[in-house]
């Protein structure tokens, strides 16, 4: 039968791999919960109520607190996304303005739409070598910082395992009464094991030797986890940490009333606690593991000629491998299709120039090896067509992979009106053709990894019409466009405000 119970249950009997989130890999011995719906409860006599825990649920948040640090931690079962929602409305009154990174998760994008705010973009930073998000310094937002920003949000670690010097941006917010939010959905790990936090100047090595400091160590107002993207914890589960003085926890406890489920799942609460549980007890080992996995996958893929796997020195977060092929025969994309149809192995995201594995101490060496047999054999037949083009032969494995033609993401477009007006306004679909000098009434994101090219409120621009259809035309994955069949040739239209 083909419905999402049978399909999740073939998965699991298939020999398919998971290089990607939850952190716990669909493996049975790292969770007790081999019989969900045995514990699945809801606010029952004895078990206490997340949206007003006195029993229970504040004891296990209590735990987590420890071990993280923060003044106030609590548990969400919504994901980062009503941690970010709730982050943002708390440190911000309706209508305020928000200093962010362009590349913020779309969550940030909707609470300033829920919160009528304005977003003040920081310049966008890009690694060109990858084509990936780059981390922020102090100096580098120090000139976007005045007085009058409710909060300054930044996503650190990055998707591809990138992070700001949270200590510093959050020394600079402190000195003009600003407060840091910090999205480290993908940083729950960061802090745990015997030798946290080596600085960036220190990472000369090839090995990693450690994960990263928490953000929460590091002074940020308010930190968001996804225990559920680098931990062994369900999807959905995630926490909050509040600290210092700028944050009412009051306010941010009423928003997490308001966006998260009235019915909060009593297995996912407990994964959560479970998880907790599990790193103060083996949170040195599994980090171990992490650390160990990371580098034996260097060590054994030093070699290779095409295939490289940013280190230390460039990718801060071990659970983050990025692959790429140096020679730039292969894309990205090239490397996780073949990944995953040839050798089972399903990565987490793929770009133009990489593709992203995610391992955490979850992954077992068995998983490790067939990741490293696999790219030993992609390096050898990137090889051999690099020989058979040089030979004039055909064979080319790898259509359209003309990398010289990277797909850059341009200058933040023109502001005309608040995200939130422009979302609500009377809107019309036109051919992309016409849409210049419109303003946008849609996100059109670019995926992976969903980085808007551009918001509602804003102009589309000669530049950004051109970009779309570059887009389109190289048949990457463009969110917000739509197709109009004409003449069974598609031409794709954008949503714009009606003229008034
Ligand atoms: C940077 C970032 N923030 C927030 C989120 C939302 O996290 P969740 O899926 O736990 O709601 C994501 C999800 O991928 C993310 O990548």
């Amino acid at each position: 039968m083909h419905d999402l119970y049978h399909e999740l249950k073939k998965l699991a009997e298939s020999d398919n791999y998971p290089f990607h989130m939850p952190g716990h890999k669909r493996n049975t011995t790292s969770t007790p919960f081999e019989g969900a719906f045995r514990c699945d409860i809801t606010e029952i006599d004895g078990f206490d109520n997340l949206h007003d825990e006195t029993g229970l649920i504040l004891d296990a948040e209590r735990r987590a607190n420890k071990l993280y640090g923060a003044k106030e931690t609590y548990f969400l079962v919504n994901g980062s996304t009503c941690g970010v929602l709730s982050a943002v409305s708390a440190a911000a009154s309706m209508g305020e303005t928000i200093l962010a990174a362009r590349g913020s998760h779309k969550a940030l994008y909707h609470a300033a739409y829920i919160r009528n705010l304005d977003i003040k973009y920081l310049p966008y930073k890009m690694n060109s070598k990858y084509e990936i998000p780059e981390a922020y310094t102090a100096e580098d937002i120090r000139p976007y910082l005045p007085k009058d920003i409710a909060a300054l949000f930044i996503t650190s670690p990055t998707y591809e395992g990138k992070c700001s010097d949270i200590a510093e941006i959050a020394a600079l917010c402190h000195e003009k009464n600003i407060p840091l939010i910090v999205d480290a959905a993908h940083g729950a790990h960061f802090g745990f094991g015997s030798a946290s936090g080596i600085n960036r100047s220190e990472k000369t090595s090839k090995d990693y030797a450690s994960v990263p400091e928490s953000a929460v160590a590091q002074g940020a107002d308010i930190v968001i986890h996804s225990v559920h993207k680098t931990l062994p914890s369900m999807t959905q589960t995630a926490l909050i940490h509040i600290n210092g003085e700028l944050i009412d926890k009051e306010l941010v406890k009423r928003y997490l009333r308001i966006y998260q489920s009235s019915s909060p799942s009593y297995i996912l609460m407990a994964s959560i606690e479970q998880c907790m549980e599990e790193m103060e007890k083996n949170g040195t080992e599994y980090i171990d593991k992490l650390l160990n996995y990371r580098n034996y996958i260097s060590e054994e893929t030093s070699a290779l000629k095409n295939i490289n796997l940013p280190g230390p020195d460039e990718i801060d977060d071990p659970c983050k491998v990025l692959i790429t092929d140096a020679s730039g025969t292969m894309t990205g994309q090239q490397i996780y299709d073949i990944l995953r149809t040839e050798y089972a192995l399903q990565l987490e995201m793929a770009g133009t120039r990489t593709a992203l594995a995610i391992i955490t101490g979850s992954d077992t060496k068995e998983g490790i090896e067939r990741l490293i047999e696999a790219l030993k054999n992609i390096d050898k037949k990137i090889e051999e067509v690099k020989k058979s083009n040089i030979e004039g032969k055909s064979g080319n494995l790898f259509k359209n992979s003309n990398i010289a033609e990277i797909v850059r993401i341009r200058d933040i477009p023109p502001y005309k009106m608040k995200l939130s007006k422009a979302w609500n306004a009377k809107s019309e679909v036109v051919s992309i053709d016409k849409a210049c000098g419109r303003i946008s009434a849609e996100f059109i994101n670019l995926y992976p990894p969903g980085i808007p090219i551009i918001v509602p409120g804003e102009v589309l621009t000669e530049e950004i019409v051109s970009e779309i259809k570059n887009c389109n035309d190289k048949n990457l994955n463009l969110q917000g466009i739509i197709n109009i069949d004409k003449k069974q040739s598609a031409e794709i239209g954008v949503k714009v405000m009606v003229d008034f």
